[in-house]
């Protein structure tokens, strides 16, 4: 045995070791994707709000936000504080015996402000955990008669069994034992009352799972009304509504939940990411009494549905300390108006340089670039189209290599969607302020103005001289069929 790392050794670590240590350990594949953007070379030091400092000073400012878990940006001084409080004091972080004070003044506080009549709260950990806690809810209201869900394409609810059964991103439920659902275009509410109007299938189904508006898919808003069209559609049915605001709540959209663009209610309703305000990982699932009360009732079915971890006090703590920060600064308001703004400068981006960006779209500061691939055609002549494979590649990497020369050139830390290759994710901390947004639009006028030309040459020379470019024709390969 080699000898332990110590703690305290990790802050002066040389970077390289610790991407030697995530290759060997965790996750090789992850630590190539990200050589080939270059973000292994970036050391950072300390964050704070929307800024990365690296060890040799230089700025780098975060626009992908932990995939809109950092609403506040790192290390919230008010949410940091909260924590570092009860730590200090020594109280009792973890024991389910001694319920919690944080975890009940934070489900007090939560149910003041979640839609209707949802005031019941279930703790976990992450996202994932939060959606498999509100697929058992559904399901138990049911008595287990109803095993199904109906789903949307392209859809991202987590990554466990039951979450991904309801995930509609063929990519990721691959060779894995999932549960049977219905899979419906997302914004087509027609498309779910047909699955519903068939007797055989409704009497199976307990529920339809959607996020208002898809992050993963490439940030894609459904047609107006299309929320109050479902929700009157699982009314007739007699199935339940569960709303994903894993990404979309907590003021990112310009409301504190997107659910309340519409002033819809949802049964159930399924929170995380930035509830822990960017320091606690914490996951709610949120109900009503009647549903609560239907699926989990009965006294002795009270550990039917536990996490050991889920509602630590430090986490609520966190959580009840950013729920402050969200209301007194107003942040939806804030996310809201910058996002107009920030909408507006990108669209004007997308005028002067016209083959670039097929469009522009967004809600508050959930906002998605997606690009032309066309704009290639005009680098043929200088790309190496004998390598197999290549022009494919570059089609579906687009905004990768956007993203890479985002962070070489301006230092902005950008990246790309799960389920949608073709668009750039532009989720910068609510807290950003103008100027900083400004850089992005400035920076990302000029990177456009030097050409497809200059982007391309730079990304392929890096992929050709790292591992990237085998890693990156498998990887095109599995997505595509090819
Ligand atoms: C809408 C949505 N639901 C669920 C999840 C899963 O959350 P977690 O990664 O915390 O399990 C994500 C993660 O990105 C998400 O965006």
């Amino acid at each position: 045995m080699t000898a332990m790392i110590k703690v305290t050794e990790v802050p002066n670590q040389p970077r390289s070791k610790t991407v030697e240590l995530f290759r060997q350990h965790i996750n090789p594949g992850l630590v190539t994707l990200l050589e080939m953007g270059e973000y292994t070379t970036i050391e950072p030091l300390r964050a704070e709000g929307a800024v990365i400092t690296t060890t040799d000073t230089k700025k780098i400012l975060d626009f992908v936000s932990s995939y809109g878990a950092l609403n506040l940006g790192h290390n919230h001084p008010k949410v940091s504080a909260a924590v570092r409080e009860l730590l200090s004091c020594q109280r009792v972080d973890l024991s389910k015996e001694l319920l919690s004070p944080y975890a009940a003044c934070l489900a007090g506080n939560l149910s003041q402000i979640t839609p209707g009549d949802l005031n019941k709260l279930y703790f976990c950990n992450s996202g994932t955990e939060a959606t498999e806690a509100a697929l058992k809810l559904a399901a138990r209201c049911f008595k287990g008669q109803r095993p199904r869900f109906i789903y949307a394409e392209n859809s991202l609810h987590g990554k466990t069994l039951g979450a991904l059964s309801f995930t509609g991103a063929p990519r990721l439920r691959e060779h894995f034992p999932l549960l049977p659902g219905f899979e419906v275009p997302f914004g087509d509410s027609q498309a779910i009352d047909d699955v519903l109007t068939d007797k055989n299938n409704r009497e199976q189904i307990a529920g339809v799972i959607l996020e208002p508006i898809q992050g993963e898919a490439g940030v894609i808003i459904p047609p107006a009304g299309y929320l109050q069209e479902v929700r009157s559609i699982c009314d007739r049915h007699g199935v339940l509504l569960i709303l994903d605001e894993i990404q979309t709540g907590m003021c990112r959209t310009g409301t504190m939940f997107a659910c309340n663009h519409e002033q819809v209610i949802p049964d159930i309703l399924v929170l995380a990411k930035s509830l822990g305000g960017g320091i606690a990982s914490i996951g709610a699932t949120v109900c009503s009494e009647h549903v609560f009360a239907t699926a989990y009732g009965n006294p002795h079915e009270c550990l039917v549905q536990t996490s050991t971890f889920g509602g630590r006090s430090t986490a609520c703590a966190a959580a009840m300390a950013a729920l402050e920060v969200y209301i007194n600064d107003d942040l939806a308001e804030r996310a809201e108006r910058l996002g107009r703004t920030m909408v507006k400068g990108l669209k004007q981006v997308q005028q002067k340089h016209p083959g670039w960006i097929r469009e522009v779209r967004g809600r508050g500061l959930m906002i998605g670039i997606e690009f032309d691939e066309n704009i290639l055609n005009q680098a043929k002549s200088y790309l190496p189209l004998h390598i197999p494979g290549l022009k494919n590649i570059l089609r579906e990497h687009l905004p990768g290599m956007v993203a890479a020369a985002l962070l070489k050139q301006f230092g902005i830390l950008g990246t790309l969607m799960l389920n949608n290759r073709s668009v750039l994710r532009v989720y910068p901390p609510l807290i950003i302020d103008e100027k900083e947004l400004d850089y992005f639009i400035s920076s990302l006028d000029d990177l456009l103005g030097q050409g497809p030309k200059e982007l391309i040459k730079t990304r392929v020379n890096h992929a050709l001289s790292s591992a990237g470019l085998k890693f990156l024709t498998s990887w095109t390969g599995a997505l595509t069929g090819r």
